[in-house]
């Protein structure tokens, strides 16, 4: 039997906190020390059950985890509970050994470190997860690293994902679907590669491996919609820094956004454009009481404080490079559609059928169950304002965001909503029902932010 949690209508959300470590960074970060020659520091590391596969995957494949430190104050202001320092022993570039590896529920370790690993020069790897990544299509990366000369093999498509050391060239891919996993999986096998790698973009996607790895010192440049990545001696990634998740942060930058009174502040968020189209898509419906109060940079990684009330909504079209710049929010995005005036309408997202469920039915079908106006498209939703939501009850369907998507649906709703199986928030963010209790209760913010 899953668990069952009920989230009330408890009024405003007021207090700053920041958020848990970003995933995406945690992700790379683990496995670009792994590459590295040197020891890497890696410093607030996202403690959950996805990076835990990832430092899991790195170990197995032989870089040493040195030294973990618990902090409590990680960087700038914040508890930054929870988000240890690491500091890894990489293998060098073309130093990883045969491995079978359980990449648990995490499709970024799925897609990414194939890329490394099939650069190899000797080697043989197995790559396989749980019930979800089952169902997560791996031909997106098979595809390009077999032009690449990569020796691979999958069950039609679908993991467990086998993979025999080769000797790669360098090719010019055009995505065919816009996934900055996939880009990021043919960047990592072209620093093993001989000669240039491309990538070529249909739309924008997230940037941080290219961040990453020219801090590491490898040769990476962007000319309009390409990537060009030149095989590497070696990578020297030094320390690393991971700025709060914006993805985590969006939770309750839709909570406060739709619950009246509000009034929250996000500490040390990641910032980075390719990250925050549903800070645009949020403007565009025409929230007013959000405010990005920069904090410099990291790591080649914009940070930021985010500070957000309450709006009235309406609703808007949303597509084309919305759609990459948002994937993970897009759920949210349905959700505060159901608290505006007018219709949204989100098309091109074909994609979140294949996430860690398909999000477009499961989202209809929450949000249909706690009263909203939802149909489901091909690439979309069509959401109808109705000022609210009555609430109900919804699983997670072992989903992270949907869990939490349930959690912020209840404190804005009527009733209340009763989440099944919201453990699978701890994929991305254990301490979620904490920080949220925490903004339920918490006092006012004292001072104006300028
Ligand atoms: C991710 C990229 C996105 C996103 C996923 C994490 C990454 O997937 O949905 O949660 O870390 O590169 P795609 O790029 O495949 O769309």
């Amino acid at each position: 039997m899953s668990d069952r949690t009920n989230f009330r209508p408890l009024g405003a959300l007021r207090g700053a906190l920041r958020p848990p470590a970003d995933k995406s960074i945690s992700h790379r970060a683990a496995m670009i020390a792994a590459m590295g020659e040197e020891e890497a520091e890696v410093v607030g590391y996202l403690d959950a059950a996805d990076t835990r596969s990832t430092l899991d995957a790195v170990q197995a494949v032989g870089a040493r985890l040195l030294h973990e430190e618990k902090a409590t104050d990680v960087v700038g202001e914040g508890d930054g509970l929870g988000a240890p320092t690491l500091r890894i022993a990489g293998v060098g570039l073309r130093g990883a050994r045969s491995a079978s590896i359980d990449v648990g529920n995490a499709g970024t370790l799925l897609r990414l470190l194939p890329g490394w690993l099939a650069g190899q020069p000797t080697g043989a790897w197995e790559l396989d997860g749980d019930e979800s990544i089952r169902k997560r299509p791996v031909d997106r990366i098979a595809d390009p690293l077999r032009q690449m000369g990569a020796v691979l093999d999958a069950n039609d498509d679908l993991p467990p994902l086998r993979i025999e050391a080769a000797p790669l060239r360098g090719i010019t891919y055009e995505l065919p679907v816009a996934s900055a996993q996939v880009k990021s999986c043919v960047l990592l096998a072209g620093l093993v590669a001989e000669g240039e790698t491309r990538v070529v973009e249909p739309l924008p996607t997230r940037d941080h491996s290219e961040r990453m790895l020219a801090a590491a010192g490898a040769q990476v440049s962007r000319a309009g919609d390409t990537v060009v990545i030149a095989p590497a001696e070696r990578l020297e990634p030094g320390r690393i820094v991971v700025p709060a998740d914006f993805s985590s942060a969006a939770f309750f930058i839709a909570a406060a956004t739709i619950v009246p009174g509000s009034d929250v502040l996000l500490h040390h968020v990641g910032v980075n454009p390719t990250r925050t189209g549903l800070l645009a898509i949020l403007e565009r419906m025409g929230a007013e009481g959000i405010e990005v109060i920069p904090g410099g940079e990291e790591g080649g990684e914009p940070i930021g404080d985010i500070r957000v009330g309450h709006s009235e909504l309406r609703g808007c079209e949303v597509g084309g490079t919305d759609v990459p710049l948002a994937i993970d929010e897009l759920p949210l995005v349905a959700l505060v559609a159901c608290f505006a005036e007018g219709t949204t309408t989100i098309r091109d997202a074909a994609e979140l059928r294949r996430k860690e469920s398909d999000r477009i039915a499961v989202v209809t079908d929450a949000l249909r169950a706690l009263g909203g106006r939802v149909e489901a498209t091909e690439d979309g939703m069509v959401i109808e304002g109705t000022g609210g939501l009555r609430g109900g009850q919804i699983d997670s369907h072992g989903d992270h965001r949907i869990a939490m998507l349930g959690a912020v649906a209840g404190v804005a709703s009527t009733d209340g909503v009763e989440v099944g199986n919201m453990a699978a928030a701890g994929v991305s963010y254990p301490g979620f029902q904490g920080d949220l209790n925490s903004l339920l209760h918490g006092p006012p913010l004292r001072d104006p932010v300028h």
